[in-house]
């Protein structure tokens, strides 16, 4: 067990980011922030996809809503704090995100700081949180720009199949360009493999090509891949909560362990 905390904040902001879909960018955002809930951290989940995976899979029907991270962002005066939903995880809450976010990247064009419309909007409650994790949409667009300039660090999830590393380089050379222009603090906390299958030649073989790739930078957690996720987000919790003795969420627990070991959580 991580030692607990006796005070909370200022937040280091995390971004969750891969521009290939479906490679484990909000079931690891989902569930390591509920993994470092139950130690004891203020957890903030940015919903940043306006498919709305994350809030979806906290139980919140964000489809409806009035107000979500889309009105902040484009707001005079944005107030991130009237639209922060609490999840049934405690010390975890999720700013929501529905359709209305994929109007942002047009509407922000002509703003003034179009890249830091984010950290604006989040600078608020930086105090209330140990952790924000922000998981971005499949692209690199100007919402995933956002995420990286409002960042301290970036989280790649990779899932383990011949091509995985295709397109990274894409996305380790925007996360330079954003260290140059925007954002210099930002950096590359980690890359982390999911749905692994240490049966099968191929994932063996991606695993050991990534960790060539990336050397240290590659947690020593790895995700396995097992049908208990997606039932867990037809549950709509966390693995945590969902089935809390599952291999899956000890993984995940254990990747909680891993970023606070290495300085990346409080
Ligand atoms: N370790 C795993 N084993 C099996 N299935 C998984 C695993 N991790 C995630 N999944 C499932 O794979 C699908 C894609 O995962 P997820 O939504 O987390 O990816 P994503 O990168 O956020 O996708 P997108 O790019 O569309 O936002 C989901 O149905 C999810 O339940
Ligand atoms: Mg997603």
């Amino acid at each position: 067990m991580p030692a607990p905390l006796d005070s909370h904040g200022p937040a280091r902001i995390i971004a969750m980011s891969n521009q290939k879909g479906g490679v484990g960018k909000t079931t690891t955002t989902i569930n390591l922030a509920a993994a470092l809930a139950g130690y004891g951290r203020r957890v903030l989940i940015v919903d940043f996809d306006p498919q709305a995976a994350a809030s979806a899979g906290l139980g919140v029907n964000s489809r409806a809503m009035e107000r979500t991270i889309y009105n902040e962002l484009i707001a005079a005066k944005p107030d991130i704090r009237s639209i922060i939903v609490p999840t049934a995880v405690e010390g975890l809450d999720v700013v929501p995100a529905n359709i209305d976010l994929s109007a942002a990247e047009i509407v922000l064009i002509n703003e003034v700081a179009r890249e830091q419309a984010l950290s604006r909007v989040l600078r608020p409650v930086l105090d209330e949180y140990d952790l924000i994790i922000v998981d971005c949409q499949p692209s690199l667009g100007l919402l995933t720009v956002n995420a990286l300039t409002a960042a301290h660090g970036v989280i790649i999830p990779l899932e383990a199949e011949y091509f995985a590393m295709r397109g990274v380089a894409l996305l380790t050379e925007q996360i330079a360009r954003i260290q140059d222009r925007l954002n210099p603090r930002l950096t590359l906390d980690g890359v982390l493999l999911t749905m692994i299958d240490l049966r099968t030649l191929h994932s063996r073989e991606v695993m050991a090509s990534v960790k060539e790739g990336f050397a240290e930078k590659v947690y020593q957690t790895y995700i396995s891949r097992t049908v208990k996720f997606p039932d867990a987000t037809i549950a709509a919790q966390p693995i945590t909560s969902y089935a809390p003795n599952h291999p899956g969420a000890v993984a995940y627990r254990q990747l909680a362990r891993e970023v606070i070991a290495r300085g990346q959580c409080a």
